[in-house]
């Protein structure tokens, strides 16, 4: 007897690859507007909601969560805050963001706001397909595009008029895009993250210039803590027992009569620091969004806030083709998400060349110190870092 292999052909308005912050989100803002579209997921939905990531959300991403009506518990327990903490040598400066930019911005963990949008997406009856394999994308200059995969035994095409690409930075709809112009720069260093369970002794993030190498001191609750160190490249976890971890975080964050208070570490990981785009974000049906076509250096926490103003464009373009058939704004999705892309980039490089140790580049030591001394001396340098860090009008295409 032959091996049966059962094959299905579905159809949908938009395929979706990737159940991230950008999938998700374009998920749901395709929905609003009337259009159907499919989830498709390589990790099961356990897996997506634990991956500890960012936690920073821009007035602009609470902004749309809320519209979209998925900000009720982000409402609660998010942490708003009205400022940041930049210390180096002891010295602490506090850039008060609301007031020189009258906008907030809210902790809260990615991996929550995965699980909210999950919840959403399948309260609503969405398509939202967990740990399927073997996915590939054809026909993308066809009349109809397709998505091939594997999900329960079965081997699955989806017709979609459009693809997006939501798949992160290790997905594979980028490369299935054609020969794209890539923009990259690697970091010598990488950050060391953990959460433990201690209340923080702060009231706002602490990003600290030490000559060790940069420290933050993030939350994630009035009981955990998210804390961050600079280390080198390809640095082993063994390396780093939690007692090293504490000793080295309270050195960084130094302040006289003042520590980081201390408790269980139940996470830790390493993250490399890249920063790279690929243009255009677009071949023929394919429309690629969040880090599956950029990766900024965490330093101010870009990435997820980038990824949701992605979709945000891609979902109005959309909208406005099934709407009028005009084509004009899914022609225009790639540059005007760039433009914002470059913005956050610039942001991104100048908080991690500002903070970071430069290993045996003493002139660049200096001109961070430089550049410190004017944060606290102009407000207008204050009101730069402040107005970029908690993210630039979704209105104003940058
Ligand atoms: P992702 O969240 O990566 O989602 C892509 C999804 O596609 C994933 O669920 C993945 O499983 C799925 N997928 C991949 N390949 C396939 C496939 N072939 N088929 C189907 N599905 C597929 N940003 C910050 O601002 N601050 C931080 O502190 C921070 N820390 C980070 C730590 C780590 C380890 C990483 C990797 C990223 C971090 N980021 C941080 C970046 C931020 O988390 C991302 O910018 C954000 O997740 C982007 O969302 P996304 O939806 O574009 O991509
Ligand atoms: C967090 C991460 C960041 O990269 C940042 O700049 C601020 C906060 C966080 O995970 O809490």
């Amino acid at each position: 007897m032959g091996t049966v292999i059962s094959e299905t052909v579905t159809r949908t308005q938009v395929g979706i690859v990737g159940a991230g912050p950008a999938g998700l989100t374009l998920s749901l803002l395709l929905a609003r507007a009337g259009i159907e579209s499919v989830v498709l997921e390589s990790r099961s939905r356990e897996y997506i909601e634990r991956r500890v990531r960012a936690g920073l959300l821009e007035q602009n991403t609470v902004d749309l969560l809320r519209s979209l009506g998925v900000a009720e518990r982000l409402d609660r327990e998010g942490l708003l805050h009205n400022g940041i903490y930049l210390r180096h040598e002891g010295q602490t400066l506090h850039i008060p963001i609301f007031e020189l930019t009258g906008r907030q911005v809210t902790i809260y963990g990615q991996q929550e706001v995965v699980k909210d949008l999950v919840a959403e997406r399948l309260a609503q009856g969405g398509t939202l397909d967990f740990e399927v394999s073997d996915l590939a994308v054809h026909d993308l200059d066809a009349d109809l595009a397709r998505i091939t995969y594997s999900s329960g035994g079965v081997r699955h095409t989806l017709e979609c008029d459009f693809i997006a690409g939501c798949d992160g930075f290790h997905g594979v709809c980028r490369a299935s895009a054609g020969a794209l112009i890539e923009h990259e720069y690697v970091y010598p260093f990488s950050w060391l993250g953990i959460l433990a369970e201690a209340p923080p002794s702060t009231d706002e993030l602490i990003y600290a210039w030490h000559e060790h190498g940069f420290a933050l001191y993030s939350m994630r609750s009035s009981k955990v803590s998210r804390l961050y160190l600079q280390v080198p490249n390809d640095e082993p976890l063994d390396d780093w027992p939690d007692e090293r971890i504490w000793a080295e975080l309270q050195t960084r964050l130094a302040s006289a009569g003042w520590s980081v208070t201390e408790g269980p570490i139940f996470e830790k990981g390493v993250t490399p620091m890249r920063s790279y785009v690929c243009e255009p974000l677009r071949h023929g049906r394919l429309f690629l969004a969040g880090d599956a076509a950029h990766i900024v250096p965490p330093t101010g926490a870009k990435g997820l806030n980038l990824a949701v103003n992605d979709v945000r464009l891609l979902a109005a373009a959309l909208a406005s083709w099934y709407r009028s058939g005009s084509i004009d704004d899914l022609d225009g999705y790639s540059e005007t998400a760039l433009r914002r892309i470059w913005r956050a980039q610039d942001f991104s490089n100048y908080m991690t060349q500002l903070l970071h140790r430069l290993a045996g580049d003493t002139f660049g030591g200096k001109l961070q110190l430089a550049r410190l001394g004017y944060l606290a001396r102009s407000s207008a340098a204050a009101t730069s870092l402040a107005e970029n860090y908690v993210g630039l009008p979704a209105t104003e295409e940058f």
